[in-house]
């Protein structure tokens, strides 16, 4: 019987090297996206098709619904066992400048996301007593970082809520765990200034996306059953 792991924002960045690994970890891989769908196909190419596209903005709750509902139909006797909540986007301002609509965008795609996609796949995950959950928070999430209050309070947001769910579904053999980069190169660093960021950070360097997807592959694994409610850093030693 196949394994079935979804990862929203899939298609691209750290959430692409997730699916690859997971793909490789042996699940059958739902990959995600919100509009990209040339990257999406790219990245199904990439796992040899072990897996398919899911399409859905996750902030949206009636499509995130409607996407999850088709799938389950396709495959009445399955079950979505791993989790991994990564989509997310950032609106960079200082906040006394900040559009509304920049503040919105970023915590409805976190943490309404989080709701919306976490809950229907839940029920499964208990009553099957094996689910696995990953968020994708990040340091701007532990620490703040100035021009990211919108960001940081989403990635805060998502770091509680790991905490809190974890809680609830531990008994089943669920486990919640959040992973936090530091800087990750992937299109959403490409405009940073990379020479003058790594200096702050202690490894001098920026991480890989298939570095993430290592810690996430970890935390899915059965190995990982007792780590729940947990924020793992993965920063090069950036201090939070
Ligand atoms: N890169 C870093 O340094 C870093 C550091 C800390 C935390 N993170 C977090 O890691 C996660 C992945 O970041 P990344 O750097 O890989 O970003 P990225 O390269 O910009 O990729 C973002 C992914 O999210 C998808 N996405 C965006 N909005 C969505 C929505 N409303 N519904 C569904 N999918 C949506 C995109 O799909 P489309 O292709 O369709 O747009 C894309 O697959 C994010 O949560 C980010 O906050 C990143």
């Amino acid at each position: 019987m196949s394994k079935y792991a979804l990862v929203t924002g899939g298609s691209r960045g750290i959430g692409r090297a997730v699916v690859v690994r997971l793909a490789q970890d042996g699940y059958q891989v739902i990959v995600n996206y919100a509009s990209n769908q040339a990257e999406a196909e790219r990245t199904l190419e990439l796992i040899n098709g072990q897996g398919e596209l899911l399409p859905f903005d996750v902030s949206n709750a009636a499509q995130v619904r409607e996407a999850l509902q088709g799938w389950q139909q396709r495959h009445p006797e399955e079950y979505i066992e791993v989790l991994v909540n990564n989509a997310g986007i950032r609106r960079d301002n200082v906040l006394a400048l900040m559009p509304e609509d920049d503040w919105h965008r970023v915590l409805d795609i976190t943490l309404s996301g989080f709701f919306n996609v976490t809950q229907p796949l839940l029920p499964a995950m208990q009553l099957h007593k094996f689910g696995r959950i990953v968020n994708m928070a990040s340091v701007s999430g532990l620490k703040g970082l100035p021009g990211q209050t919108n960001y940081s309070a989403a990635k805060g947001g998502i770091i509680a809520a790991t905490k809190a769910l974890a809680q609830e579904v531990a008994r089943k053999n669920v486990t919640v765990n959040a992973v936090a980069p530091g800087f990750i190169k992937t299109d959403m660093t490409e405009g940073l200034d990379e020479a003058a960021l790594k200096k702050t950070i202690p490894a001098n360097r920026f991480g890989n996306p298939e570095e993430v997807a290592d810690l996430v592959s970890f935390l899915v694994s059965p190995n990982a059953g007792y780590i729940t409610g947990n924020v793992i850093s993965i920063n090069g030693g950036l201090y939070t």
